[in-house]
């Protein structure tokens, strides 16, 4: 405690012109700057720590403000901040108040909580400070409950001893009855403190799961049990047999049921072993595999197509989901870019049921064009331009942000 207070102090004398509040400030930079802006990485914009002592308090005031009036008025730093990120341009935020931006600074000062920092981390270095609310205070609620628990145990116990000697059990444990005693005894007290630390638990619980990349992990229920670990692992069918389109279109598609079909006509489960090595099924057709039966109109006695029947298409569940403000392109990944669909969807073929793997945040998107190196030489697609990328990056890598992997406009419609 005393060391935080240490750090938090310091912290305030080395940058003793900006006073903000920092917890309102990290509010605020998620609403409008976390688009572009990390403390500690640069995203579209530079990283934010110690730009109170790159910059004055003035120009930061008139940066955030209006960028672009800073520029035109012939402010040197403001147009070489501005080159040096390609001009890519930030938007203007007239509506900050001097306070909401001190607020702001003040949260790149003290940055976002951590563990308390331990010995060897050097005092003054802009050491983020742990935040008041943390889970310390539900662990100390568990704790003590715990503890009155188990003190209650105990009298019981001593009690019990008490009896079996034939002593009045009343008349001893003086020394622990006090409040302690009283509260253990009294089984109301217990049941209203396990129902409210249960209560904070849950709240804390939910606010948890609403906050954070909630999409991140999703996996929703689809209405045939298919697996990628069979096909895809197992099988080695290769990605492309079902999803086609994405080697040469925006989308990579869910295969029709005809495409399972061509399998499926053949196999239709019954000789399916289960891991002890019987038949999985009694030799019945797999009552997942019959649910492609019902959408195709298949009729496995006769093996022929039901004729005039209406295909009911399989309802699957839709996964990864950009906001419609984003443009995302397959091919342009999978073919020219030669990633692999590993790489932004993870080890897919072992996976029996589907879930999103990565962020799919901005800030994800923008990471890999900033590492990822384009391979212009060995591609088709680069073949006009890769002289002139080479000679105007002379031995430097060419990552994806140096064709314009940053900007705007190629994200967003
Ligand atoms: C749309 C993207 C975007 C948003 C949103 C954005 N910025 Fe920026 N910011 C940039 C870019 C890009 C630069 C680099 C200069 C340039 O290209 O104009 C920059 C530069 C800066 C700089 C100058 C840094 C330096 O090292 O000199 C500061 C300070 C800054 N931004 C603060 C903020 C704050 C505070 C917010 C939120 C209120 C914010 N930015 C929101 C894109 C953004
Ligand atoms: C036999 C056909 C088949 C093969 C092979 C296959 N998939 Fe799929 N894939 C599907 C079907 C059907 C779905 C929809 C059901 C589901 O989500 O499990 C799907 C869903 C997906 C999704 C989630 C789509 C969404 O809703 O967001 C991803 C990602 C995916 N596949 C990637 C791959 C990758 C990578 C491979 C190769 C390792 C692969 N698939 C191989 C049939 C296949
Ligand atoms: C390239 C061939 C092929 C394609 C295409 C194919 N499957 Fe399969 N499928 C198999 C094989 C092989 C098995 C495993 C059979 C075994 O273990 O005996 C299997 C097993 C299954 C099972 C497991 C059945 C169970 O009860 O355990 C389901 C469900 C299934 N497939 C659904 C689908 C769906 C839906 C599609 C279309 C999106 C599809 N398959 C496309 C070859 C294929
Ligand atoms: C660079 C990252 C990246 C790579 C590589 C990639 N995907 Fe995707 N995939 C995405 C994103 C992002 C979405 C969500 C697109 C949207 O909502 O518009 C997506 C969506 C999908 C979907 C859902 C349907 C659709 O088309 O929107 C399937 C299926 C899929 N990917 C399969 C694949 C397969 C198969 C490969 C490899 C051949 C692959 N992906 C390679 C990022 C990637
Ligand atoms: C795993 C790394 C990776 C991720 C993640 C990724 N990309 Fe890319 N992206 C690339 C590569 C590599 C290229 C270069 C492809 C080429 O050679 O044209 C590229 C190119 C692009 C281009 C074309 C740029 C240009 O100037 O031609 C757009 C647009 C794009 N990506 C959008 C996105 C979006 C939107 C997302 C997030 C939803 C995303 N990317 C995520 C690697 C990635
Ligand atoms: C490489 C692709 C890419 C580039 C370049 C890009 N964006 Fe985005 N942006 C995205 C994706 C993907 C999302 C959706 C992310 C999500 O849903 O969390 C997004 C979301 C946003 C949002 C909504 C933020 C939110 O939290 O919902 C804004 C505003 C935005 N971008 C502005 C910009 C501006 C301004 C630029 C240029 C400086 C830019 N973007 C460049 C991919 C990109």
């Amino acid at each position: 405690m005393l060391l935080l207070f240490i750090f938090t102090f310091s912290s305030f004398v080395t940058q003793a012109e900006i006073v903000g509040d920092a917890k309102n400030g990290k509010k605020l930079f998620k609403t409008n700057c976390g688009a572009c802006h990390k403390l500690d990485k640069i995203m579209v914009g530079p990283a934010l720590t110690g730009v109170t002592e790159r910059r004055s308090e003035e120009w930061l005031l008139a940066w955030i403000k209006d960028n672009a009036a800073l520029r035109a008025s012939g402010d040197a730093d403001a147009q070489a901040i501005y080159d040096e990120f390609g001009g890519a341009p930030m938007n203007a935020f007239p509506f900050l108040s001097d306070q909401d931006i001190y607020d702001i600074l003040q949260y790149t000062i003290e940055g976002d909580p951590v563990v308390a920092p331990g010995p060897g981390v050097t005092p003054g270095a802009n050491v983020p400070v742990a935040e008041p609310k943390d889970y310390s205070l539900y662990i100390l609620l568990v704790l003590g409950v715990l503890f009155a628990l188990l003190l209650a145990i105990l009298i019981k116990m001593r009690n019990t001893l008490k009896v079996v000697k034939g002593e009045d059990p009343e008349s001893l444990g003086d020394d622990i009855r006090g409040i302690w005693g009283a509260f253990a005894r009294n089984k109301f007290m217990v049941t209203i403190a396990t129902i409210t630390v249960a209560v904070f638990f849950l709240a804390e619980l939910y606010w948890y799961l609403m906050g954070v990349g909630i999409e991140q992990g999703y996996q929703p229920v689809q209405p045939i049990a298919f697996s990628h670990e069979i096909h895809a692992g197992e099988n080695k069918v290769d990605c492309n047999y079902c999803h086609s389109s994405a080697r040469h279109s925006k989308t990579s598609g869910i295969p029709s049921a005809n495409v399972c079909m061509n399998c499926h006509m053949m196999i239709d489960g019954s000789e399916i072993a289960d891991a002890s090595g019987n038949l999985k099924y009694d030799g019945e057709p797999s009552p997942e595999i019959a649910k492609i039966y019902e959408s195709v109109g298949w009729d496995v006695n006769t093996k022929k197509y039901i004729e005039g029947y209406e295909q009911k298409p399989i309802k699957w569940v839709r996964i990864h989901n950009l906001p419609d403000l984003a443009y995302f392109n397959h091919a342009q990944h999978v073919s020219a870019g030669n990633v692999e669909c590993q790489t932004c969807h993870g080890p897919v073929e072992t996976m029996e049921e589907v879930y999103q793997y990565s962020e799919l945040t901005m800030g994800w998107c923008i990471n890999c064009h900033r590492e990822t190196e384009v391979d212009v030489k060995n591609n088709a697609y680069y073949e006009g331009i890769h002289d002139k990328l080479a000679e105007k990056y002379h031995g430097e890598k060419i990552t994806v942000d140096k064709i314009g992997g940053l900007e705007c406009g190629k994200c967003h419609y």
